[in-house]
């Protein structure tokens, strides 16, 4: 069978490397684009058989090196999107600019679709730049090409992820766990599997001029999130909620780390819940059932952070990946 063509950014992400899986074992060939084919090339190399994975190195978007390989695509996916900015206008050119380009280029190239992954909840969020930034990127988006997908997830987590390994870290280590907002914002986590899944069905329909909230089969707080972490790691912490005023102090100074655990502006996000909304259709209007709960999924990788684990005495669990 003739293999069909699909150009990815941000490959190497959680969602990226889960995809890439799913995608080169049901015969598409998958076009992988990072900023650093030694750094972060290696993680891909193993994902796919050989043959159905290319892997291609762009610093620079801009360059004419990118219409080559939207001239050999039929679809393009973005999965590139960063939590936090390390120089000024960062959100505006990764969330806004760089979507932009790429819905341009697959209407210029005559794509068949363009599938860009942006957040669940971020209309509501008036004052945080990643926020803003997420949505004006949505909006050039659909100006540039009809047949963009624009999926919206709420938290997704995995083995893989930057989310739950990064609690259990914590959790690991400190002896209490600050609550933000009394810990009752609600989330719907997705299991990295289940939105691949959505993906992949996004990719074998007819879909295209959609926005879909993608959500996980349950509504958790914060506070149950961190209290089925710690059953899962077997631990026991002091969960203390933080007054709003400390709680920013605590962020303005946490955002100055080279990664930072909160800022400013994720601590404006937090206030709002992550579930699904009436503005959009979601997974469910389309049939497309998520299957993993949080709990059974975490259980299935936690003992890396309990007593004696790989990482249960370690700050960032992502040093060692
Ligand atoms: N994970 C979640 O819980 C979640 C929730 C809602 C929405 N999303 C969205 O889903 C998308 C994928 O998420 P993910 O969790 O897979 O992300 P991830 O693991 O953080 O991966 C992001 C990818 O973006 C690329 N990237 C990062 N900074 C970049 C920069 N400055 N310039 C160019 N490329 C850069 C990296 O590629 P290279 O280093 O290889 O170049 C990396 O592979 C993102 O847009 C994210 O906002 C994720």
């Amino acid at each position: 069978m003739k293999q069909k063509e699909i150009l990815l950014f941000g490959a190497t992400g959680q969602i990226g490397r889960n995809l890439i899986r799913k995608l080169t074992n049901r015969n598409y060939k998958i076009i992988a684009v990072t900023r650093n084919i030694h750094t972060a090339g290696y993680i891909l190399k193993t994902q796919a058989n050989p043959g159905y994975l290319e892997l291609v190195e762009l610093k620079n978007f801009q360059n004419n090196k990118i219409d080559d390989l939207f001239q050999k695509s039929k679809i393009c996916i973005n999965l590139i999107g960063i939590l936090n900015e390390k120089k000024k206008d960062e959100f505006k050119l990764i969330h806004s600019d760089l979507p932009a380009l790429l819905s341009k280029k697959s209407n210029d190239f005559q794509l068949d679709k363009f599938i860009h992954l942006s957040a669940l909840g971020i209309e509501k969020v008036a004052d945080s730049n990643y926020a803003l930034s997420k949505v004006d990127g949505e909006k050039r988006i659909r100006q540039n090409f009809q047949k963009s997908v624009i999926l919206k997830p709420s938290i997704v987590y995995s083995v893989d992820d930057k989310f739950t390994t990064k609690f259990m870290s914590l959790l690991s280590t400190l002896p209490f766990m600050p609550l933000y907002y009394n810990g009752k914002t609600k989330f719907s986590p997705i299991h990295v599997t289940d939105l691949v899944d959505i993906i992949f069905k996004i990719i074998e329909n007819k879909y295209n001029n959609l926005v879909l909230e993608c959500v996980g089969p349950e509504v958790l707080t914060f506070k149950e999130i961190i209290q089925k972490l710690l059953k899962s790691i077997n631990k026991k912490r002091i969960l203390l909620p933080l007054p709003l005023p400390f709680a920013k102090l605590t962020a303005k100074f946490l955002q100055l780390l080279p990664n930072p655990l909160l800022t400013e502006d994720q601590l404006k996000m937090l206030k709002y819940d992550n579930c699904k909304s009436e503005n959009f259709k979601n997974n469910y209007d389309l049939g497309y059932i998520p299957k993993k709960k949080f709990e059974i999924e975490i259980n299935k990788y936690s003992y890396n952070w309990r007593s004696g684990g790989q990482f249960s005495n370690q700050v960032d669990s992502n040093k060692s990946k």
